[in-house]
């Protein structure tokens, strides 16, 4: 089986300052210096370039939170890979369940998204997760099932393992309520089966946790056999906890 090296994302939502992000990065530098882990900070469009430039010669990379499929036109308000890309960002967040939920983001676009991602160069971290109603109804495996195969149906089986994927059941989202390891680790190797089908990538695949993430809860999480990683928001916000997870895979 392929080594997975540990993958912590920060995904800071809509905050932090250029200044703000600038200091954060300042802050987590030296707490993290000999890690071995990847460690991804997904900060808003206006921080990017801060945090790009804060971090070249580090083992930090820059991610971000969003892009548009096309790679330019008239689409106010969007931003293209290679947008990203030109700025040094390496990564992209595609369909958070805020954007699916508030911002009307569809699987027919993440389609879209994924290969004109891979295409650009810009590592993709595909989140994927079910509504407290699907898992009281027991449709969690059919939800993710679902996601997986719309949103990587346009990514050739060749390039399915340089796809992250961060499984992140939206009622654990900034509520406090973490999925129990058990539950984590159930859903996440359900997203390896799934990603069987696509061939011998599955194994190499880096499949994270997301949901309330916190120093506490770390450790428990990242030592379940499939989750090689994690999605975290509120706890990235601040340097030390952040650091303290990093610590923690
Ligand atoms: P949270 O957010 O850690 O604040 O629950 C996780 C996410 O939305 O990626």
């Amino acid at each position: 089986m392929p080594e997975r090296t540990p993958y912590i994302a920060a995904n800071w939502k809509m905050h932090k300052t250029v200044a703000e992000a600038g200091e954060f990065v300042d802050a987590l530098l030296p707490r993290i210096a000999a890690t071995q882990h990847d460690v991804v900070i997904c900060p808003p469009f206006t921080a990017l370039s801060a945090v790009v430039e804060r971090r070249y010669g580090t083992a930090v990379r820059v991610a971000a939170q969003n892009m548009h499929e096309e790679g330019s036109g008239a689409f106010t308000g969007e931003v293209s890979a290679s947008m990203l890309v030109e700025l040094d960002v390496e990564a992209v967040v595609l369909g958070h369940s805020e954007r699916r939920q508030l911002f009307g983001e569809t699987d027919e676009a993440l389609a879209r998204k994924l290969p004109a991602a891979l295409a650009a160069g810009l590592e993709p971290i595909l989140c994927v997760g079910e509504t407290e109603e699907a898992r009281d109804a027991d449709q969690t495996e059919g939800v993710l099932e679902r996601q997986l195969r719309a949103d990587l149906a346009e990514v050739g089986d060749d390039r399915v393992a340089e796809v992250v994927i961060a499984y992140e059941p939206i009622w654990a989202i900034g509520t406090g309520r973490t999925a129990t390891p058990e539950q984590a680790q159930e859903a996440c190797a359900f997203i390896r089966d799934v990603l069987r089908e696509r061939g011998g990538a599955a194994d190499a695949v880096r499949i994270l946790y997301g949901g309330s993430v916190k120093p506490a809860n770390a450790a428990e999480l990242l030592a379940q056999e499939d989750i090689d990683g994690a999605l975290v928001g509120g706890a990235s916000l601040d340097p030390e906890e952040f650091a303290q997870i990093v610590e923690a895979a």
